[in-house]
């Protein structure tokens, strides 16, 4: 059983670390491999807006250089840099990140997108990305 909140927790935990000056768009995640360990990841902008990586991209890319394979679950937050907790809505992953998720995850994925630490509705990759390009096997 996935302890949801705990990964709410810790996606806001990365959500501390966002850049984003240009945005002011904030956004944590923490990902949960099926071994039980959680890497967090936040955006990171850039002055030539480009190169910026999502939250999801960065736990995605830390955990697979790392040598992680097996994935079980995503919690994503994002507000404004100002927002009041419990204000947001939620911050479902953008089109690119989606893909990687499809790289790397089984369509039973689950993506946990909070509002707050104890508001969030819980998807699969299956929902979110139906007709999706899978990776050759
Ligand atoms: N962003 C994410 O990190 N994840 C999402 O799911 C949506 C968008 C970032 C990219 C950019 O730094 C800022 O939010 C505004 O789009």
């Amino acid at each position: 059983m996935i302890d949801y909140k705990m990964l709410v927790n810790e996606a806001y935990e990365g959500q501390k670390m966002a850049y984003a000056p240009y945005s002011n768009w904030v956004v944590g995640a923490a990902l949960l491999t099926k071994s039980g360990k959680i890497y967090r990841g936040c955006n990171i902008e850039s002055a030539t807006f480009s190169p910026t990586n999502c939250a999801e991209r960065t736990a995605f890319f830390k955990a697979i250089s790392e040598g992680e394979r097996d994935f079980v679950a995503i919690a994503i937050v994002g507000n404004a840099k100002d927002a009041e907790m419990g204000t947001a809505d939620v911050c479902p992953p953008c089109g690119v990140c989606r893909q990687v998720m499809a790289e790397f995850c089984n369509l039973d994925f689950e993506i946990v997108l909070a509002k707050s630490y104890d508001d969030y509705q819980v998807y699969t990759l299956g929902e979110l990305m139906p007709l999706v390009s899978l990776p050759i096997k």
